[in-house]
């Protein structure tokens, strides 16, 4: 199968692969500490941040070498977050998906926008069965994500994952391909009469 055609436009943004100009950009994201928080990446300095776009440059095509989907929010020219698409080992054609935005682009819908546009690749273009996402039950922000993009809140594991010296909660959330409205359905099921 080949990869998806590239960028990707939506209403306001552009998803397309990192390129190393993103270099500066992309170490004001992950090496802000909050933005760090509740992932497990980071905060990195600049010698990381070249080796992980390295890495990130050649991550153009989930079903490619080396496996991963990972695009830049582009605004306007102004990478303003990143989202990325990757398979969990051992489970055919379901996928874990990630974001982060940078700090001052929060509070916009860039993200839902972002990865609203990501699952439609997921489910359209590769034809995956299920998503989920992984989320420190302290992250709030990404719980609400979560729920806007319509994955289900499946459960929260207690102290299931040792981060920055303590056990943090997680929570798994997860969107099914048969939970995905069908094209051409109206938005709403309201049964009232007229
Ligand atoms: C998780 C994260 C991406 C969420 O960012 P966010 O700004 O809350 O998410 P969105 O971009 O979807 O924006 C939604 C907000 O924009 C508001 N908004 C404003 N204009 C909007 C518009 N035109 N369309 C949609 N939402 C809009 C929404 O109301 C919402 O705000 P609210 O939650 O206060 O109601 C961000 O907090 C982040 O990068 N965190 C650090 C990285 C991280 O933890 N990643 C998680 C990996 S699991």
């Amino acid at each position: 199968m080949a990869g998806p055609a590239l960028p990707v436009r939506t209403a306001r943004l552009l998803l397309r692969p990192h390129r190393p100009e993103d270099l500066d950009r992309l170490l004001e994201v992950y090496g802000d500490p909050d933005v760090c928080r509740y992932i497990p990446l980071g905060p990195w300095d600049r010698a990381e941040a070249e080796t992980q776009l390295a890495a990130r440059v050649r991550r153009t095509d989930y079903r490619g070498d080396p496996g991963l989907l990972g695009l830049v929010i582009d605004l306007d020219g102004v990478m303003v977050g990143d989202v990325v698409l990757f398979p969990v080992q051992g489970e055919p054609d379901t996928a874990e998906i990630g974001w982060a935005l940078h700090p001052q682009h929060t509070g916009h819908g860039y993200a839902e926008e972002a990865a609203r546009a990501l699952l439609d690749l997921a489910f359209d273009h590769y034809g995956l069965h299920r998503v989920v996402a992984h989320v420190d039950a302290r992250n709030v922000r990404s719980s609400r994500l979560c729920a806007r993009l319509g994955m289900r809140l499946e459960g929260r594991h207690r102290q299931a994952h040792w981060a920055r010296g303590e056990w943090c909660d997680f929570e798994v959330h997860a969107v099914l391909a048969q939970d995905r409205p069908a094209e051409g359905a109206p938005c709403s099921t309201s049964s009232s009469s007229p």
